[in-house]
């Protein structure tokens, strides 16, 4: 099987394939992806998914979106919304509190979770004591399991020492903070100035909090950056000695996200200097103690991440690259998805209709889709690609199943000439990416995708 290592590539080969392959498409966080799912009344699929949760017994995994954030960042792709108003902070929590109180009145049989994260926005944007009173709040009604795993996102900037005092009492042991870069020019273009030594004050404070885990965010192909700039950074970063690192390629859309139009477009990198960052992330962190997880995420052996990739119970949502594979996950908060089995939905965003469907006593759903038995195997499918780097057409049998399995076997042929490139290589079963695919995982998985079309990919972010 040829493995070589992204080392051992030449980069003008990689650079003549990423001028083939640049193209844009979904990031499959979820399959299907959000553009197909619909408005409409999905919040009695909704409870039906609870109760049967309840009466199952398993625990769930559950996301907390909160929304507010200090300062706007001009590339922020994230549902977050700027304020410093102590009514608004009060109102929403009153009404998440609203929804947890209903969700739970729908678990009869009574229910646990065994993750928590805590996204947003910002969550530690909220005053310490704010914050304390949510999750004493939602663990009350929602206990969590003996081993229970509590992770937050949170923005350093903000983050004080008593909200990470007040975490670590509760129970979490991973903390995720937004870097994204260092050089002070790029910061300046992006809205978003922070120190290197800040930065190491933050990490060593939360350590001393009793968080295990640190993951620190980057982008690369922010206006600016230069593989230069970008060396320096990573350089950088490894002082911190994070266990985790995520490395998103900027998504730039202004045409959606009007902020983002605060952005020089003359000032974007290439999608040559885009991959260069790339390779270089890749190259400099493997050299350093750190796996390639999927296609933007390095973690040191021993972190959590690392070890559910090797044992296979790697998973993808919305939240990207996680650990919960195989559990049904249940948002809380505005614009959060709830993942089942079988359905995904999507509360309102921003707050102000959020909190208003709950006052009225109803349901936060703005949209959502029920999934066919032809969405459940593709999303298995795309998942074990994205996940575990396999290409595997199930075994067809069960009834229904054979014209799916009959379309993916189609498919294939689509995706051959990727076998010439150098992407995927046979391996009896099926096929297996190697870690120049690796950095085309979205390009590999959209010949599967049921519903994409050459012009619904078009509205998508570039796919390196
Ligand atoms: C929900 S944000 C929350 C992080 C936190 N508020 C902060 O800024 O530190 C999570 C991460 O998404 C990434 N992100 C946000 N907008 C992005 C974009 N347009 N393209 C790529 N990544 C983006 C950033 O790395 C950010 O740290
Ligand atoms: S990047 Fe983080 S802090 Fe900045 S606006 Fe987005 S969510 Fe808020």
């Amino acid at each position: 099987m040829n493995m070589k290592s992204l080392k051992d590539i030449p980069e003008e080969r990689i650079f003549n394939l990423i001028e083939k392959l640049d193209i844009r498409g979904p990031r499959y966080t979820s399959y299907p992806t959000v553009p197909v799912w619909k408005t409409g009344d999905f919040t009695d699929y909704f409870i039906d998914s609870l109760k049967r949760i309840s009466v199952d017994g398993k625990p769930v995994a559950v996301y907390m979106h909160l929304p507010y954030c200090n300062s706007r960042c001009y590339y922020c792709g994230c549902n977050s919304c700027i304020t410093r108003d102590n009514d608004k902070f009060r109102s929403y929590l009153d009404s998440i509190k609203r929804e947890i109180e209903t969700v739970s009145g729908y678990f009869s049989n009574g229910a646990s979770h065994c993750q928590l994260h805590l996204g947003g926005g910002t969550p530690t944007h909220l005053p310490a004591d704010m914050l304390a009173e949510l999750l004493d709040y939602f663990i009350e009604r929602l206990p969590g399991t003996s081993d229970v795993d509590r992770s937050i996102e949170v923005d350093p900037r903000v983050t004080t020492r008593e909200h990470l005092r007040i975490l670590s009492d509760r129970g979490f042991r991973r903390i995720s903070a937004g870097l994204q870069d260092l050089n002070h020019a790029v910061q300046k273009a992006v809205n978003r100035i922070f120190s290197a030594d800040k930065m190491k004050r933050f990490v060593d404070s939360a350590r001393d909090c009793g968080f295990t885990g640190v993951n620190i965010d980057l982008i690369y192909g922010l206006p600016l950056q230069t593989r230069k700039t970008w060396a320096e950074t990573i350089k950088a970063v490894l002082r911190f000695n994070p266990d985790r690192l995520a490395c998103f390629g900027y998504a730039h859309l202004p045409t959606k996200i009007t902020h983002q139009r605060a952005i020089n477009e003359g000032d974007l990198p290439s999608s040559r200097e885009r991959l260069g960052m790339l390779l270089d992330a890749n190259r400099f962190f493997t050299e350093n103690g750190y796996e390639a997880v999927g296609m933007d995420h390095f973690a040191r052996p021993e972190d959590e991440l690392a070890q559910a990739k090797s044992d296979g119970r790697l998973w993808r949502n919305f939240m990207g690259y996680t650990n919960n594979a195989g559990l049904e996950l249940l948002g809380l908060g505005c614009s959060a998805i709830s993942e089942f089995k079988d359905l995904f939905v999507q509360n309102l965003f921003p707050p102000e209709p959020y909190e208003k469907k709950l006052a009225a006593g109803h349901l936060p759903i703005i949209k959502g889709y029920k999934l066919d038995g032809d969405d459940v195997i593709r999303k298995k499918f795309i998942n074990n690609l994205m996940c575990n780097l396999e290409i595997r057409i199930p075994s067809g049998g069960k009834r229904g199943n054979s014209e799916t399995v009959d379309d993916l076997r189609k498919s294939m042929n689509k995706i051959r000439h990727f076998e010439d490139e150098g992407l995927i290589v046979p391996d009896g079963e099926g096929f297996t990416i190697t870690p120049l695919g690796q950095l085309f995982l979205r390009n590999i998985a959209m010949p599967f995708d049921r519903y994409l079309s050459k012009e619904s990919a078009a509205a998508f972010s570039k796919t390196i």
